[in-house]
């Protein structure tokens, strides 16, 4: 399962691909609102330079006449762009509009396997169910996931990948790419998360602790002779 970063911050994606496993990232209208002032274009030109490979850039209409002038002029700014659109029956008109023009998308708000199996008859590259959010209404997200790809497998004709978004803990990632997600978006903090391990921090303390009374052993003995 590829990892992508679900972030507009520049600095954090420059630092997660400095890790060497960032395989895309995903934005959204949230996100870049939360990045005071930037331009929308200039970020995502930005972070195409930052990450090779498929960078998601949302619409915002509400038509598919919108969804897919919004969705040209995006994919027009790097072949790496992908559009995003939502999992409504104008977004499903968008994703089959644009695939004529072969503008690859990532039908987003998806909280449903129907949505999920219609969003891939459209033609859309990739499907993202929001696994965090249904939990927070006690609905089994990684379930859903489970299901989606349940059915993409089934079907030879679809080649839409499952990318599991809405991750909120490192425990989501794990239970994601078992149930056979092909990506999973990731916030920054979670990823952070994920590498943190008391026995790790302890077990480096130890040798680094180890290795020092070794050296002071080392300079009292030479100074014994
Ligand atoms: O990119 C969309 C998705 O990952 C949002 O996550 O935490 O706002 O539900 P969240």
């Amino acid at each position: 399962m590829k990892i992508f970063l679900d972030t507009a911050n520049l600095r954090e994606i420059e630092e997660a691909a400095s890790w060497g496993i960032l395989s895309g990232v995903t934005t959204n209208p949230s996100l870049l609102a939360r990045e005071q002032g930037v331009d929308f274009e200039e970020t995502i030109l930005e972070i195409t330079r930052l990450v090779d490979g498929p960078i998601s850039a949302e619409t915002i209409s509400e038509d598919a006449d919108g969804m897919v002038r919004e969705g040209k002029t995006y994919a027009a700014w790097h072949p790496n762009v992908i559009v995003k659109v939502p999992s409504t029956i104008e977004g499903l008109k968008a994703v089959s509009r644009l695939k004529q023009d072969d503008i690859r998308t990532n039908v987003t708000l998806c909280f449903n396997a129907n949505q999920a199996l219609l969003a891939a008859r459209a033609g859309a590259f990739v499907v993202s169910p929001f696994v965090g959010r249904l939990d927070d209404i006690s609905e089994p997200g990684v379930e859903l996931i489970h299901d989606i790809v349940q059915l993409y497998t089934m079907d030879p004709e679809i080649d839409t990948q499952v990318l599991a978004a809405s991750i909120r803990h490192p425990r989501h990632i794990i239970e994601v790419a078992q149930a056979g997600a092909d990506i999973a978006t990731v916030p920054f903090n979670v990823l952070q998360l994920s590498m943190k391990h008391p026995l790790t921090d302890a077990g480096i303390e130890r040798f680094l602790a180890d290795w020092r009374k070794r050296e002071a052993e080392q300079v009292t003995s030479v100074g014994a002779q």
